[in-house]
């Protein structure tokens, strides 16, 4: 988004993280009609209640996963960021939500087909990106 992105993500001062990851799930929630729409209205509470469930049960108590409010980008929701890589998802169901999981959550890899890049739009997303 701008230069800050080029900064380191560590300092040597920085104390060791509380969790190993740390992941926010846009809940905010528009009224019908809104032109930008919201990430409630396209199912995200529950997919959040999902997710966190799904943790507990696999017991990852090192994984915090929160709702957060509007992520400013609601065209590309239900969005999800998980720090500290820094690293988006859009999801729109549960087998969304398992993949990021497993494969983020769980092995520390990349649910590379829901990865939100910097650049990605509405369009972006719908033509499988270039
Ligand atoms: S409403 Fe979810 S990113 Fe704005």
């Amino acid at each position: 988004m701008n230069s800050e992105k080029e900064r380191p993500l560590s300092h040597p001062e920085d104390p060791p993280a509380y969790y190993r990851l740390h992941v926010f799930l846009c809940t905010n929630r528009r009224p019908d009609g809104h032109p930008r729409g919201s990430c409630a209205a396209k199912g995200s509470e529950a997919l959040r209640d999902y997710l966190k469930a799904r943790a507990k049960e696999l017991g990852l108590a090192d994984v915090r996963i929160n709702s957060a409010g509007c992520l400013d980008r609601c065209e590309l929701g239900p969005t999800m960021v998980v720090y500290p890589e820094g690293v988006w998802y859009q999801f729109q169901t549960t087998q969304d939500v398992d993949d990021i999981l497993e494969m983020h959550l769980v092995r520390g890899g990349r649910a590379t087909r829901l990865l939100l890049r910097p650049t990605d739009t509405p369009e972006t997303r719908r033509s499988g990106r270039v």
